[in-house]
């Protein structure tokens, strides 16, 4: 059995935002017919055309935001064919998903998911097909408490108040199928884009008051070294020439691919193994990269020439609105990137979310691409039945992080984050009681890990996500074989608590501390 050592500092560090543990749904494969909206009369159980199971599970993890309608399906869609009682029937060939659409899910079940999961909605417009009139009309249908027509028309569609979107994505990847644009075409289309987009007013306990949008630049292919620097540079270069337009964030997009080598989702080997763990690991470095080259975007833009009408304070925070991992046998598999999710995938998930807490004051919001059916699944469906995959309780296991502070880890002698066979650990800290998640990325041998914190803390158990072989997914001949169980191997020794956790292991442990001195 092999041994490491965590020293915790409880000295809070960024607020965790739970924003991190967002979602992506799109009109893609079976992610959103069967997988997400069976529709009312469909025998499989429903709530209001909600597939039951699939909603149940997204209530208990209440995904801060969920990002709709794609993704590359939002291209190409016109939010007006989704709404009201007459909906025309499109041809979707998105991603080979080759199936008519018949537009039954659209803005208004989308924002009822949203309001039944507890998730805020974030909507991507499309700059390819669509127009800024679409667009700002998009906004005005959601957000405009007046009576309009476009206000009137959502209230005949059952919702009176507004749905108050605050997420707008102008544009997906608009360096590929967005429109193959380059920085400065881009630069040029958001602009126009963003100054015609409406603004509305709210009620809030401070009397009316602007409702704030964020509107989120497509952001760079996260997995294109290159080319992903010149986007950030040449696009905030664009953007800093003459005034300055309305930004709130930039959506970065990086998936872990996987089809280098000859293995699949459910068979693998040791070395397949750390090559997938290895490249879900390098999104820490784009993280950094981006951010530092987003500071330096800001930096540029000029001061107002005249002192009575300053510029505000450029502001652009760093989302990622699409991430996971993406294995070769995706591109053949019908529904469209449907993909098994074994211990392997949960453990990329777990790894990926706690660089993302690790580095909170830099990412502010993160979607899994995505939730049902599609790539780095929580939930796969298949005619009646529905799994959760280990992708899933690793979310669950993950709550307790949201609005909690990082704390910041070390071993004696080296950051706890660069052992690919070891383990590597994040801890955060809600009042008196924190939270360590330890990964074990070793394939083959359990660890036990000696844990020292900076003041006394007893420990109130902790749960581990594991199986007998790093390859076994969930499936629907054994939906139950890979479940969170109690770890209670906690013991308080000389050198501190020490655990054990397996093999190929995700673990959340729980500490509260004894006393302040
Ligand atoms: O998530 C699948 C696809 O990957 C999305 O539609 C697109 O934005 C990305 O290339």
């Amino acid at each position: 059995m092999k041994q490491d050592s965590i020293r915790i500092s409880l000295t809070p560090g960024t607020v965790i935002p739970a924003e991190l543990h967002s979602q992506f749904i799109e009109h893609l494969g079976s992610c959103i017919y069967d997988g997400i909206w069976v529709g009312k009369d469909s025998s499989i159980p429903n709530v209001e055309g909600f597939r039951k199971d699939v909603l149940d599970a997204l209530q208990k993890i209440a995904p801060p935001v969920v990002r709709w309608p794609g993704g590359c399906f939002a291209d190409t869609y016109h939010w007006k064919d989704g709404i009201g009682s007459q909906r025309p029937v499109i041809y979707n060939g998105n991603f080979g998903t080759a199936e008519t659409e018949d537009n039954s899910f659209g803005t208004d079940e989308f924002m009822r998911l949203c309001e039944l999961i507890g998730a805020k909605p974030w909507l991507n417009i499309n700059m390819l097909s669509g127009s800024v009139r679409e667009a700002a009309e998009w906004a005005e249908y959601c957000n405009r408490e007046e009576s309009t027509s476009l206000s009137e028309m959502r209230r005949q569609n059952g919702h009176d108040a507004p749905y108050q979107v605050k997420l707008w994505g102008i544009g997906n990847e608009v360096w590929a199928g967005g429109g193959n644009m380059t920085p400065q075409g881009y630069a040029d289309a958001y602009r126009r884009y963003a100054s015609a987009m409406p603004q509305f007013t709210r009620q809030t306990p401070d009397g009316r008051q602007r409702l704030p949008q964020t509107y989120i630049l497509s952001g760079p292919d996260g997995n294109k070294p290159k080319e992903r620097v010149h986007w950030t540079k040449d696009l905030f270069s664009e953007l800093a020439c003459y005034r300055q337009p309305n930004i709130g964030a930039i959506d970065l997009h990086f998936y872990n691919w996987n089809v280098t080598g000859n293995d699949d989702v459910d068979r693998f080997d040791e070395s397949d193994w750390y090559r997938v763990i290895g490249g879900a690991m390098e999104i820490g470095d784009v993280i950094d990269e981006q951010y530092a080259l987003i500071q330096d975007g800001l930096a540029q833009f000029p001061e107002s020439e005249v002192p009575y009408f300053p510029n505000p304070t450029p502001k652009c925070d760093l989302y990622i609105g699409e991430w996971g991992n993406w294995h070769g046998s995706a591109f053949s598999a019908h529904p469209a990137l449907w993909q098994q999710c074994s211990m392997r995938d949960a453990l990329t998930s777990a790894l990926t979310l706690d660089i993302f807490h690790k580095k909170a004051d830099k990412v502010k919001l993160a979607c899994c691409a995505q939730t049902v059916n599609v790539l780095n699944s929580l939930v796969l469906t298949d005619g009646a039945q529905t799994v959760l995959t280990p992708n899933y309780y690793v979310y669950q296991m993950y709550m307790v992080h949201r609005g909690g502070n990082a704390l910041s880890l070390q071993t004696d002698s080296q950051p706890v984050s660069e052992q690919l066979d070891g383990v590597m650990a994040f801890a955060s800290r809600t009042g008196d009681v924190i939270h360590l998640n330890i990964i074990c990325t070793d394939f083959a041998e359990e660890h036990t890990v000696n844990i020292r914190f900076d003041k006394d803390v007893f420990c109130n158990g902790g749960e581990t996500l594991a199986s007998s072989n790093p390859t076994d997914c969930n499936t629907f001949d054994c939906p139950d074989r890979i479940q969170p169980q109690e770890n209670h191997s906690a013991v308080l020794t000389e050198n501190g608590w020490k655990v054990t956790v397996p093999a190929a292991s995700v673990n959340v442990f729980h500490f509260q501390i004894a006393s302040e001195e």
